[in-house]
Order: C-alpha cells, then sequence, then structure tokens
C-alpha cells in the first residue's frame, strides 16, 4: 500500500473553520463597476469578485490558534506584552535556528510567576544581534516596529539619506543595488533623492520544462554577481549606502534566492565595506525553496536555514503582511554594532536613536509601532507558525499547482513557478496578434478576467513600471507580466481550477483581448494604484 506521501496528490494541510460566501454578480454589473472604478484594478469592489488575485499582502487566513491570540492583546501604550513577545519571536526565527526559545508560549499559557515573566520575557538583556533587550534596546535601539513594509523602508532611507547629507553635504548621487526592487521599495528611496538599480540574474524568462519543476530549480531570483562587483567599482562603495537583496524576489516573478548567491554578495559587501540588507518579506517561503532544491540543504529545518540566510545580513526591512502570516505588520531589524550602525552613527548620535525618534514622530512609541496590541500578539504566533515545513509546502505546493495546470495547457507561465504568485509572460501570450508592448495588452488581459470571471489579478509590467516614461536603458529593466498573487491559506483546489479554466479561456481568445489607453494620471508615481484607464474594443 503507497503510504500518504505517494499517493501523487498534495497531502490537506489545513481544513477550514470559518467561510465568506461570496455573491452572485452579473456581467452587467461588473462592467458597470469598471466603468465607474476607471477600469483600474486597485480600485475594483473587493466584495464583487469571486477571486482576488491582486496581493499576498494581508490577505492570510489566520490560524485558529492567531485568533485565539488576539485575546491576549495588551493595548497599553508603553511596554505591551505583546512587544516583548513579538521581539523574542524575532531572536528566535532569525538568530536562534533550532534552538527557539518560544518565550510567547509563556503569555499564551498565563504564566503567573513573576520571576520567570522577568527573566525569560521582560528584561531579557539581550545584544549582537538584530534585537537588543533590556537596557541595550534603550541605549541602542535596533528593532523598530512598524504598520508595514514601506514604512520600514520610509524610516531606514529618510535616515541615510539625512546622515549622508549631514556628512557629505547636500545633493551628492547615491546609488542602491538590489536583485529587484518592490515598486514601494524603489519609490521609498527614489524620493530621498537616492537611485535604486535592478540586478536581475539574466535568463528570468528562459524556457523551464514544467515536469522538473519538483525537482529543480535554477533560483532564478539571485543577484547578478558580476554586474554588482563592476557597479560598485564604477561608482565607488562611498555612494552606495547599502546593498539589498529581496528574498524572494518578487519583482523577477517572486523567484527565490539561493544561499550560494547570498553568501557571494555578503563576501562582495565585505570586500567593499558595504552593509548588506534583506528585504525579507517572504523569507521562509525562500527557505523552502532552499531546502527543496539547494545542495547540502535537504536535510536542514527551515528554522536553521533562515538562520544562516540571515548570518549574512546586516539588517533588515520587512513586510510582516507575508510570510508573518499576518494582516498587518512590518519592522525594520539592525545588527547591533554592525557594519551599518558604524557606518551611519554620526559623533553626536547613534543611528539607532536617530531612526527611533523618527518611529515615535511617524508611527508611535516604539513598542506599538502603530499596531493594535492584538495585532502583535497575532503575528507573533504567525512568524512562529510560518516557519512550519509543512505549512510552507503546501503553500509553495499550491502555487506550482497553478503554474503547472497553466503552463500543462499551453499559457506561457514564468516557469519555474516563485513561491507566492504566478506570473504569465504577455509577450508570449500576445505573440501573433497585433499587440505591441505600448499598447498595455497585460492590463487589457486583468481587465477582461475580471469583466468575464470576476477574477483580479495585477498587471506588473509596461503599464506599473512606466515603459512610456522611460528611456531606452531603463526599458530593459522592465519584464512584461500579470500576476497572479495567492494568499495565504484561502483558496483550495476549486479556486484553482476555476482560475485555470477561465485563463484557459482567454488565452484562445487572446485576440479580442483590448488594448489599453490611460486617460488620467500618466505621470502619477506608483500609477497603477491610481491612474485612469479605458479599453478599447
Ligand atoms: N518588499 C517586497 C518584496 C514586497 O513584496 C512588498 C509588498 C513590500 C516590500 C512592501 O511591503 O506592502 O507591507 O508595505 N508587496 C505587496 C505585493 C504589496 O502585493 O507584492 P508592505
Amino acid at each position: 500500500m503507497k503510504t500518504m506521501n505517494e499517493l501523487g496528490v498534495p497531502v490537506p494541510t489545513h481544513r477550514a473553520h470559518v467561510i465568506r460566501p461570496l455573491k452572485e454578480v452579473s456581467l452587467e454589473q461588473r462592467e458597470r463597476a469598471l466603468r465607474e472604478t476607471e477600469y483600474n484594478m486597485f480600485s475594483f469592489p473587493a466584495d464583487l469578485l469571486v477571486l482576488d488575485y491582486l496581493s499576498d499582502s494581508g490577505t492570510t487566513a489566520m490560524s485558529d490558534l492567531q485568533w485565539a491570540a488576539l485575546f491576549h492583546g495588551d493595548e497599553s501604550y508603553g511596554r505591551n506584552k505583546g512587544y516583548y513577545v513579538l521581539l523574542d519571536t524575532i531572536r528566535d526565527t532569525f538568530e536562534r535556528g533550532d534552538q527557539p526559545r518560544e518565550a510567547i508560549k509563556l503569555i499564551l499559557s498565563g504564566e503567573k510567576d513573576v520571576e520567570t515573566l522577568m527573566d525569560k520575557l521582560y528584561l531579557t538583556a539581550d545584544e549582537g544581534g538584530f534585537v537588543n533587550g533590556g537596557q541595550h534596546q534603550l541605549s541602542r535601539p535596533n528593532a523598530f516596529i512598524t504598520p508595514q513594509g514601506r514604512a520600514a523602508e520610509h524610516l531606514l532611507f529618510s535616515t541615510i539619506r539625512e546622515v549622508l547629507d549631514e556628512m557629505n553635504g547636500p545633493g551628492k548621487e547615491y546609488w542602491i543595488p538590489n536583485n529587484g526592487h518592490f515598486d514601494t521599495t524603489g519609490a521609498n528611496i527614489a524620493a530621498n533623492g537616492i537611485e535604486p538599480v535592478n540586478m536581475f540574474q539574466p535568463g528570468v524568462l528562459d524556457p523551464f520544462p514544467y515536469e522538473k519543476m519538483d525537482r529543480e530549480n535554477p533560483f532564478k531570483g539571485d543577484m547578478d554577481l558580476e554586474k554588482l562587483e563592476s557597479f560598485i567599482v564604477e561608482k565607488g562603495r562611498e555612494n552606495i549606502p547599502v546593498i539589498y537583496l529581496t528574498v524572494t524576489n518578487n519583482t523577477v516573478a517572486g523567484q527565490p534566492v539561493s544561499l550560494a548567491n547570498i553568501k557571494a554578495v555578503h563576501g562582495i559587501a565585505k570586500k567593499y565595506r558595504i552593509p548588506l540588507f534583506f528585504d525579507a518579506c517572504r523569507f521562509a517561503e525562500n527557505a523552502a525553496f532552499i531546502k527543496q532544491f539547494e545542495k547540502g540543504y535537504e536535510k536542514r529545518s527551515i528554522r536553521s536555514i533562515v538562520q544562516e540566510m540571515f548570518s549574512y545580513a546586516d539588517g533588515f526591512s520587512i513586510s510582516l503582511k507575508k510570510d508573518g502570516l499576518s494582516n498587518i505588520g512590518g519592522g525594520l531589524f539592525i545588527r547591533d554594532r554592525g557594519d551599518f550602525v558604524q557606518r551611519f552613527s554620526t559623533k553626536n548620535e547613534d543611528v539607532g536613536v536617530r531612526l527611533k525618534e523618527k518611529q515615535i514622530v511617524w508611527f508611535g512609541n516604539d513598542s506599538y509601532g502603530a499596531l493594535s496590541g492584538r495585532d502583535i500578539m497575532a503575528l507573533a504566533v504567525g512568524i512562529h507558525e510560518v516557519v512550519d515545513e509543512t505549512y510552507l509546502y503546501g503553500r509553495i505546493g499550491q502555487t506550482r499547482l497553478l503554474a503547472r495546470e497553466l503552463a500543462a495547457a499551453g499559457v506561457p507561465v514564468v516557469l519555474p513557478a516563485g513561491g507566492h504568485a504566478v506570473y504569465i509572460d504577455m509577450d508570449r501570450f500576445f505573440e501573433g496578434t497585433d499587440m505591441r508592448i505600448g499598447d498595455f495588452g497585460g492590463v487589457g488581459f486583468t481587465i477582461e478576467l475580471l469583466r468575464h470571471y470576476g477574477i483580479r489579478a495585477c498587471e506588473l509590467g509596461p503599464f506599473a513600471f512606466e515603459w512610456d516614461q522611460r528611456n531606452e536603458e531603463q526599458r530593459k529593466g522592465i519584464l512584461n507580466l500579470v500576476r497572479f498573487a495567492i494568499p495565504r491559506n484561502a483558496y483550495s483546489r476549486e479556486h484553482i481550477d476555476y482560475t485555470v479554466a477561465a485563463v484557459v479561456e482567454l488565452y484562445k481568445n487572446r485576440h479580442k483581448i483590448p488594448k489599453v489607453k490611460i486617460t488620467r494620471g500618466a505621470e502619477l508615481r506608483l500609477r497603477h494604484f491610481q491612474t485612469g484607464l479605458k479599453p478599447v474594443y
């Protein structure tokens, strides 16, 4: 008799406990709503959709333990108990590998012994890592809770700019390289007068046989090492405040980054004494890819792989709305007395103190960072749950399933599938039709998918990345993709089946997909969130 893993179908990893019934919306009603929201995907009322692949951010269905943890939320203004729990969870996850202390259990189980609570949670004196504790977090703060990822990015990049201007005088040019800046990351860097530079690995859209998806992975999210090093030499190390590495690489079709690449980027960063930061939004999914596909890591736990990954980072910003398995949350964490602190602290001021002041001015007291106490508790549970291997393989397996079924039906998806989303290559999708890149066919596709089938996806191509506003050189960095980002723990096989049937039907009728014109706000920053559009039927 076969074992459960040999049956050839995924073993389920959860059961639904609460459901949300969907509305029956007609084609005409969706058409009216599309017209009245200027055909912009971000403006369409979510309640009228069948399926929503706009983002995997904050769209997680929480676990029963997370819902239970909400009741432990402490809404105190100063030093709520969730603050300590969350900081200990960050230490557990990013530093302690296979030896997590799980101090969260003291709270969830109602520990009453005051000495135990003080020694293990409230007065722990950690230092030297990403989260100082006790007095060290007061004199050298290095852990900053924020409402979401972009708030952490804003804190970091505005502070970098401020310090550089103080040290070198205002108005100088700086660059921040990344294996793929997410749109808000790039926008936050640019808003501070620094240039974000993408260093994708060549060959991201190269064909990959879908039969091999369970056995091999080329880690297409890796950073281009040669480009990085020659760029540092060309611009000068002093003009590159930090190097960034995004794990997984959302802009490059959600592809993972290998540990070999992380180590190599770290080597270059050390050689030129530039701090290395991670954009750690989907760190656990990245670790699952390393375990499954990188030689030498098969037998390692997810926790120990995460520990090794982050041992190479000098700091990280993170949106915990993804691999925090939470609906809200983010943070900025910086290695105590590390390269960043040394480079950006001035004679008069520790950079952590400067960051904390800014955090208080913009986001509230450091112990809640604009989150409610109950959100903090659910988040801490979510971070413990996300490193669970069974969950992760179920999660990545579902993404792979959607990619495989679309590929099997001939739809040109980017293979292998990444962790959180499936991307359709729109150049190949429209091959043989008269659709040109400036016609925004990807947007036309998303409009038709929503109009006919009530499914929302997102163009991340020439429209989102402003092809028409760019010069020839900048246009080379724009991939022509549509993304289906899968909410965590929310969809099941029937949702995948419905999606595949709808996309295949549109693919067969691709010559009928309209070109799209921008009717309002072509020059707006992050315009895909806000411009008006019109399909030309
Ligand atoms: N970095 C990456 C790689 C991201 O994917 C995101 C968000 C952020 C930073 C910003 O985090 O939303 O919490 O402020 N990505 C979402 C997405 C929005 O749909 O991919 P945030």
